[in-house]
């Protein structure tokens, strides 16, 4: 079964083509980080806007690389949320337009579905059943995943995502967007000793998170220093490695509960954040302590991207044929 993906849900149109016998055959990504960098964040009718001359071009790409043709593919699958609904139109009006045309089954995938899955795709994919820990720009969840579509909620952030936190703590420090790997990178140089900020709910007795206190932590300590003089180089590294030593002590331990209390050994950690490298070294280092594996998407495939969405359709449509008989596409409904 060959599967074309489309995600457009925010600032990155991603198209992909996933065979269900020779796995990711192709797959094309362009980022609009570029045209938002100015704004200091997406600005959703631009994004759309974008969406709506990238992707068809890469679907082209993508169908060249793969020396396949439209009508070679079995069913398009594509992100219908969440996300920015102008973004999301595009990239599944074009999906549908596709199907219509061709009389090809749509399916929709849930974004978070395509996170949750993508460490499948790298060289050393985890088994069923695993804890999965995603951190994207819009989501902090832990989810215990019994196989493709066996979702359980297990706890999640009670008001700003991880990346969202991140990105917050950048525009404090004056960083440019998307701010989570230009804090990771400067709190590389930061004394972990210099500031100290709390750990939200890492006592709160369930798997919740809570980072908008974080990003306070940040806001002050930055306005108290501006208080007397523009901060200085080595104090915005010190903050950002306050922020980032709080961030990554409250999400991997909320992990290492979750293992244990699921009994689980293997841990799945997915989204934008989770190319995070102070987070993977501290992951890592548990999981040799407390032996479980821990599973990460391939460093390109952490932010979004089509081959995700290519692959959650696959899987879905594998596991609930019925997704391959939605012929009209009018009457495609969004999970
Ligand atoms: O999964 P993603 O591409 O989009 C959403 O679905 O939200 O995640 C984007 C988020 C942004 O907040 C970005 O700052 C963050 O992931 N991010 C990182 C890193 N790379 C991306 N955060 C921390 N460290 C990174 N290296
Ligand atoms: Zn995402």
């Amino acid at each position: 079964m060959l599967i074309l993906g489309i995600e457009s849900s925010c600032d990155e149109t991603g198209v992909a083509l996933y065979d269900s016998q020779r796995g990711l055959l192709a797959h094309a990504l362009h980022s609009q980080i570029d045209m938002h960098v100015a704004y200091g964040g997406v600005v959703p009718e631009l994004a759309s806007r974008d969406h709506i001359q990238r992707v068809l071009p890469l679907t082209t790409e993508v169908l060249t690389q793969a020396s396949v043709t439209l009508n070679d593919v079995d069913a398009i699958a594509c992100t219908t949320g969440p996300g920015l609904a102008g973004a999301l139109l595009v990239g599944t009006a074009c999906a549908h337009a596709i199907g219509f045309a061709l009389n090809k089954p749509v399916i929709p995938v849930h974004h978070l579905e395509g996170h949750l899955l993508s460490p499948l795709l790298s060289a050393n994919p985890p088994a069923f059943p695993f804890i999965a820990l995603l951190v994207s720009g819009g989501h902090t969840q832990l989810m215990r995943v019994d196989d493709v579509g066996q979702y359980t909620l297990l706890g999640e952030t009670l008001d700003d995502a991880a990346g969202e936190a991140f990105d917050k703590t950048a525009k404090v420090l004056g960083l440019s967007y998307p701010g989570g790997p230009a804090v990771s990178q400067l709190a590389e140089q930061g004394d972990p000793e210099r500031f100290k900020f709390g750990r939200p709910m890492l006592h709160s007795g369930d798997l919740d998170f809570s980072f908008a206190g974080l990003k306070t932590a940040v806001l002050t300590q930055a306005k108290k220093l501006q208080a007397t003089h523009p901060l200085t180089e080595q104090e915005k590294a010190d903050i950002a490695r306050a922020f980032v030593e709080s961030a990554v002590d409250v999400l991997s331990k909320k992990c290492l509960t979750a293992l244990k209390d699921n009994h689980m050994n293997r841990l799945v950690v997915a989204g934008g954040v989770g190319a995070n490298s102070q987070l993977r070294e501290r992951l890592n280092e548990l999981a040799q302590k407390h032996k479980f594996h821990v599973h990460y998407p391939e460093l390109h495939l952490c932010t979004d991207n089509g081959a995700m969405i290519a692959l959650a359709g696959c899987l879905s449509a594998t596991r609930d044929k019925s997704l391959l008989n939605q012929h009209d596409s009018f009457t495609v409904k969004p999970r």
